[in-house]
């Protein structure tokens, strides 16, 4: 049983379910030629999806995108305070488990479903015969040190109570081992949301979303292939970053300089709208309808503003992120995919959980004062180090936790 209900758990769920089918397939076809073993059992495979997000572009375009099957439970939680959210999921999550009695159950990345299926599970209790499922955390060992992060408590609490740990990063090794969890439990994989970027890097290739934002340099024909105008990509969603007026307004003043430069293309989650409008920061912003080139007004005012268009799809957005001169992002998953793309990255964040990005990677940590922004993104465009791809993202790691999983689940049942 895999669970998924946040945005960005639909890239890193996806790969691990396409590896299922695969695992299947070469089951079916060895199970036909009479072989046995783990190998020759088919998986059956049950998806969860808390409905944590649950607008068209928050989460159903992703299953469209990432060829993700539909769920076999929904469960239709939506937006809530932390406690109520995690709540509800628990409470609804907990009937699904009680009644198909998975043999595992895989939670992915750091969001409050992540935690929340995770604590049902590890509570859960079926019949004397019958053990609990093995908990198993993709994307386990990432710390920021920072527990005023909500990401932060529930990467910790799912961590301490998983089975099996899979690991993106070596940062991941050394924080389990510092906190004491068994090193025959922790697996270093690499990263599914980097399979997924891999898998789709050539379909995204394809996709018209820099026509349709004036952002080709060639405007003749359909060509999706063609040359990009310069321009940075923007988001932002941190509540630490957007929930308070002056943090927000401190960011956006960072990133004056560079729309000076270049146009800012900012898709934007429904949270930040919401406080763009409460905060009367509306000046910052200009509407992306018409795009930069299209638009008399951006074309000539000095400043393009930063350019607000509707959250994007997985392919669009990962089109657009790797024609960038540039991204600004809060966001952790980011920080991966620009690092793999070799985009450089500025991360307006005090911290990061993913210190691989910043060592061997396109990452550079700016803080959230004006000062720190602009001084970043001056580095990132003067920037010539060579960068290098992390070790394990390389487009396998799914495959590999399945293999895994097989062997593990094979030694539970002759144990
Ligand atoms: C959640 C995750 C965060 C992740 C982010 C990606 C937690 C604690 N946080 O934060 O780690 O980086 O997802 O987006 O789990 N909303 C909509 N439509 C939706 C979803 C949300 O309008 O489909 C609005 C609601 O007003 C909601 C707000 O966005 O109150 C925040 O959504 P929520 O799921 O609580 O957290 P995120 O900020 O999205």
């Amino acid at each position: 049983m895999s669970i998924v209900g946040a945005r960005p758990n639909f890239m890193k769920a996806a790969p691990i379910i396409a590896a299922i089918g695969r695992h299947n397939e070469k089951a079916g076809r060895n199970s036909a030629r009479r072989q046995v073993g783990g190998i020759s059992k088919q998986i059956q495979h049950f998806l969860v999806h808390t409905g944590q997000h649950y607008d068209q572009a928050m989460s159903d375009s992703f299953f469209a995108d990432l060829n993700l099957p539909l769920p076999d439970a929904h469960l239709g939680v939506g937006s809530g305070s932390h406690a109520s959210q995690t709540a509800e999921v628990m409470k609804r999550f907990e009937e699904v488990l009680l009644r198909e009695r998975p043999d595992v159950v895989i939670v992915v990345g750091d969001v409050n479903s992540t935690l929340a299926c995770a604590l049902v599970t590890a509570k859960a209790s079926f019949d004397s015969h019958t053990p609990r499922p093995l908990i198993v955390h993709v994307e386990a060992g990432l710390r920021s040190f920072d527990r005023t992060m909500p990401e932060e408590i529930n990467r910790i609490l799912t961590d301490h109570l998983s089975d099996v740990l899979f690991v993106t990063e070596e940062s991941g090794l050394n924080n389990l081992e510092r906190e004491g969890i068994p090193k025959d439990r922790v697996r270093f994989v690499g990263n599914t949301m980097i399979d997924s970027l891999i898998a789709f890097r050539e379909k995204a290739e394809k996709s018209l979303i820099l026509k349709k934002l004036g952002l080709q340099a060639s405007m003749n024909g359909d060509r999706s292939d063609a040359e990009s105008v310069p321009y940075a990509l923007l988001t932002l969603h941190r509540p630490g970053n957007v929930d308070d007026r002056a943090s927000f307004q401190n960011i956006l003043e960072g990133l004056e300089g560079l729309s000076r430069k270049w146009p800012i293309i900012c898709p934007v989650h429904p949270r930040t709208r919401k406080r763009i409008q409460e905060f009367g920061l509306e000046g910052y912003f200009s509407d992306g309808e018409t795009g930069p080139n299209g638009n008399e007004h951006h074309r000539e005012s000095r400043s393009h503003g930063v350019i607000l268009i509707e959250p994007l799809g997985y392919l669009d957005f990962l089109c657009l992120m790797k024609h960038a001169s540039l991204v600004v992002t809060d966001s952790g998953g980011i920080q991966e995919e620009t690092t793999c793309l070799k985009v450089p990255c500025v991360t307006v964040r005090e911290n990061t959980e993913r210190p691989i990005t910043v060592k061997q990677g396109t990452n550079v940590i700016a803080g959230t004062s004006p000062k720190g922004i602009q001084k970043a993104i001056s580095r990132q465009l003067a920037r010539k180090t060579r960068t290098r791809i992390p070790p394990r993202w390389d487009g396998k790691a799914a495959e590999r936790i399945v293999e895994d999983l097989v062997r593990i689940s094979a030694a539970r049942c002759h144990s």
